[in-house]
């Protein structure tokens, strides 16, 4: 029976609970705070599997080429290098833009239907671009990719200009690995929209990137540090926050549609923020900041269960990485790409094209129009 056959379908704000697509790729399990990538649980594949690797685990079945590791590797270094080289006339244009408007920007200009798969050539150019833009922001110019690196290794070079210590790179490895794919979450759904009408797979990583953006999304962990430095001193927490929520304000790094209990990615991201340690006590403030945070919520809130999300600890990972804040949702889209990509590739292979219903609550025109 088609869909329209059945009957019309209840408008749900915010579609909470809709079935919108079947997919293989993740699952988010809200009631018990559980992400599963590919048959894998997210503490399974963070800290211990490269990027690479899970992307290879996205892709297999969507792809033809070898999605073995060190192939991947091989072939996103040769696609940052084209993409590099497809940065350089666009470069000027992304000045007066933040650094997330001019990575919209960049990708943008490129094909939808170039040499370089464009798999491989999105995954490749968010990194590139990501680094070219937090230099030219600083007023330096862009380092060129090394081709035989992994991307959170190459990554951070481009950004810093030199090599960065393991340390740094296994936790900016950890971070990407554990926001690469995360269920039909709003930029994901997004892009497997725009996938949807064979737009092509830099349009949908596009159409990706402008949901990511959002504050109530990718763009809250900016705002966290925001929110740290704001309060900045234990004495002003709770006062602080108090204030915050009286104001109607929302705190980052808190709540989310699907989990009922901790985001499981908050704990990983906090292990790792906690190794790299900044040696000021930053770890520790967060972590009192974030006990009254719930504290305040519980009682403010008591119909829901607000807790804290991925983003909360994502900020203090990026800032122990001294990678410059306003870079922090550029470097979030350099992990959930890959999850774009896959769905994006997911949906043209097996899905239709996604066309809901709206429902007309406006007038409906008088006899004069039908006359
Ligand atoms: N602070 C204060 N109140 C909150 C927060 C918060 N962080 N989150 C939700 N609420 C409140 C809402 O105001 C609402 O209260 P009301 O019923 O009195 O109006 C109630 O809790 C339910 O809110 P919803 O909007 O239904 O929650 P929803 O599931 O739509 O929102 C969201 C999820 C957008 C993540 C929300 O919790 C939020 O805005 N958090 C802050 C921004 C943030 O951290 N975003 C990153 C999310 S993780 C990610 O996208 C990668």
């Amino acid at each position: 029976m088609s869909p329209a056959a059945k009957g019309p379908v209840v408008a749900v704000s915010g579609l909470d609970d809709v079935i919108a697509a079947e997919t293989v790729l993740s699952h988010v399990d809200g009631a018990a705070g559980r992400l599963i990538v590919r048959g894998h649980d997210l503490e399974q594949l963070a800290g211990k599997r490269s990027f690479e690797a899970v992307l290879g685990l996205l892709w297999q079945g969507f792809v033809s080429e070898s999605v073995d590791e060190a192939d991947i590797r091989a072939r996103l270094g040769q696609a940052r290098v084209a993409a590099f080289a497809a940065a350089a006339p666009v470069m000027p244009a992304v000045d007066g833009l933040s650094a997330v408007e001019a990575l919209r920007l960049m990708l943008s200009a490129l094909p939808d239907a170039a040499t370089v798969p464009a798999h491989h050539l999105a995954v490749a150019a968010v990194p590139v671009f990501a680094a070219a833009i937090a230099r030219r922001h600083r007023g330096l110019a862009p380092v060129a990719p090394d081709a035989g690196r992994g991307q959170a290794d190459d990554m951070l070079r481009m950004i810093r200009g030199v090599s960065a210590p393991d340390a740094h790179v296994r936790a900016l490895e950890t971070y990407l690995v554990t926001v690469a794919d995360h269920g039909l979450n709003a930029s994901t759904f997004a892009a497997r929209v725009i996938g949807s009408t064979r737009a092509g797979l830099v349009s949908a990583v596009v159409g990706g990137l402008c949901a990511l953006k959002g504050p109530l999304h990718g763009g809250a962990p900016g705002p966290v540090l925001d929110m740290l430095d704001a309060i900045g001193n234990p004495a002003n927490i709770r006062p602080w926050l108090e204030q915050a929520l009286a104001g109607g304000e929302r705190l980052m790094g808190f709540g989310h549609r699907i989990y009922r209990v901790r985001d499981p990615r908050a704990d990983v991201l906090k292990a790792v923020a906690g190794e790299l340690g900044r040696g000021d006590n930053r770890i520790g403030f967060a972590e009192a900041v974030e006990a009254a945070a719930l504290d305040i919520l519980r009682e403010r809130k008591a119909g829901r269960t607000l807790d804290t999300n991925v983003e909360f600890y994502t900020a203090l990972v990026l800032e122990a990485l001294e990678l410059p804040r306003e870079s922090f949702t550029n470097v979030f889209a350099a992990g959930r790409v890959a999850g774009w990509t896959a769905h994006v590739l997911e949906q043209e292979k097996s899905g239709r094209m996604i066309r809901p219903q709206s429902r007309y609550v406006g007038p409906m025109p008088d006899q004069r129009d039908a006359a």
